[in-house]
């Protein structure tokens, strides 16, 4: 990566100046940024790719290159915004005349939530949130032109990032898939089959339990047993409560929905020798191992070691397009590529999601540390204001969740106020037991590095307002 600003802290600033990053002052808005990407491979022409990471789309008709989508938004002075066709912009066209509201564009009803306030998204030139890289334009940037494809999941990029990835993680062989949902399930599937046993022990809030609809027990009869409580970690100690010998321990790092908790890692290595020591396997759900590894201090390879399999996303810290992969012993990781056929994840061409992945993952992984000295930062700035509450404080990860003292529909009406500023934060905030407390996540990415803390402590302020 060359040519990249990111606003990093004093701590980082050699190393990231080693990888080509230029540094911005702490009290420096970046507002137009360019990346230029090193190839996964050797560059077929002198000309180098170009991702546009331009957060502010408020086209003129000089703008517009051609690549770019039929309808574009345009804010007017009275507030509102308005889709107007390309072309009509091109010819300088831009009066009421010849525009539409936003909730009328074509292929506006992506949430079924609130289409205006995805139109507001997509006019926004920040974001607190991720690397404020939701434009198609932008993702799909982050495929390579060059890029070797598949078939069938062979060869091609997707032997590329998987044979990195097991190196990333130390780890004899890697598979890619389609989805984490589809990773773990097999993967507990495989475990649970060589044991003959179907027990999966797991936190409350296993994202299996919570948001993949039973799938282990409906669809590969296992049964996952909650162990530990809701509101914290699962430590080993609450593993003594379990008497059965089960086919897996599947531990969550970081806990995502404890935002982004860290149990110490001794009591994570000791939970795995417990699993070992019942011969049951230990599954890492990586989802956010990146983020972990930057928590802890370790490497990938590290957070991985105690575990027999593994599974990372690249869409979540890395901020790739969906897929992921899963890593473990070569005869596992054969049988998950057997189920990934049997499931239909085995897609004609996978490439598209393995490409940006390598791309992202080689550009995001070493930023991962600066990640979490910018929480630290958002942490520090928020913490004092009334009706505002860290979680956990400070943050072990690159993500942090703010309880704020406020109701739905007041965060609901400030972050829209926000957006039409032009700030991107959240469409709606997560209900709580209480009913005077909602919740928010804030995945710390290129975007909330690109951000004044000023600017996020107003925001937070205005949304627990
Ligand atoms: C902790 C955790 N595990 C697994 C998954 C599933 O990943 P995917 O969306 O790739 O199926 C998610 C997705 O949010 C997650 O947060």
């Amino acid at each position: 990566m060359t040519g990249s600003l990111q606003r990093l802290g004093d701590g980082a600033q050699a190393e990231h100046e080693q990888a080509g990053v230029r540094l911005a002052r702490r009290d420096e808005r970046i507002l137009d940024t360019e990346v230029h990407l090193e190839a996964a491979a050797p560059e077929p022409a002198a000309a180098p790719r170009r991702e546009d990471r331009r957060l502010l789309q408020l086209p003129h008709a000089e703008d517009v290159a051609p690549e770019r989508p039929a309808f574009l938004l345009a804010a007017r002075r009275d507030g509102q915004l308005h889709v107007v066709h390309r072309e009509e912009l091109e010819r300088g066209r831009r009066g009421l005349g010849h525009s539409r509201h936003a909730s009328e564009a074509p292929g506006r009803r992506l949430s079924g939530v609130d289409d205006d306030l995805l139109a507001l998204r997509d006019a926004c030139d920040r974001s607190l949130t991720g690397h404020g890289e939701w434009r198609p334009e932008t993702l799909l940037a982050t495929i390579p032109r060059d890029t070797a494809p598949d078939r069938y999941g062979s060869g091609g990029v997707v032997a590329e990032l998987e044979a990195e990835v097991a190196g990333l993680l130390g780890l004899p062989a890697a598979v890619y898939l389609p989805s984490g949902v589809m990773a773990q399930q097999v993967a507990l599937r495989v475990h649970a089959d060589h044991r003959g046993r179907h027990t999966v022990v797991c936190h409350p809030d296993s994202h299996l339990l919570a948001h993949e609809e039973q799938a282990l027990e409906r669809l590969h009869g296992t049964v996952l047993r909650p162990a530990g409580q809701r509101a914290r970690l699962l430590l080993r100690a609450d593993l003594d409560a379990v008497a059965e010998r089960p086919a897996a321990l599947l531990v969550e790092l970081p806990q995502r929905d404890l935002g982004g908790q860290l149990p110490p890692w001794d009591d994570v290595v000791e939970q795995a020798a417990w699993a070992r020591q019942r011969d049951a396997a230990a599954h890492l759900d990586g989802a956010r191992l990146w983020e972990a590894a930057a928590g802890y201090g370790r490497s990938p390879a590290e957070v991985a070691a105690p575990f027999d399999t593994v599974y990372v996303s690249f869409y979540k810290g890395i901020g790739a397009l969906a897929g992921c992969c899963l890593a473990g012993p070569d005869d596992v990781v054969a049988e998950v590529r057997e189920w990934r056929r049997r499931l239909g994840g085995t897609l004609f061409g996978l490439w598209p999601g393995a490409a940006s992945a390598l791309t992202c993952l080689r550009r995001r992984l070493p930023l991962m540390p600066a990640y979490l000295e910018r929480a630290h930062e958002v942490a520090d700035a928020v913490r004092d204001l009334p009706g505002v509450t860290v979680v956990p404080d400070p943050p072990q990860t690159p993500m942090l969740h703010l309880l704020l003292r406020t109701t739905p529909e007041r965060f609901a009406a400030a972050a829209r106020r926000l957006a039409e500023d032009g700030l991107w934060t959240w469409a709606q905030a997560s209900i709580t037991t209480d009913p005077g407390a909602v919740r928010v996540e804030l995945p710390v990415g290129d975007a909330t590095l690109a951000l004044g803390l000023g600017e996020i402590r107003a925001a937070i302020a205005a949304l627990a307002g």
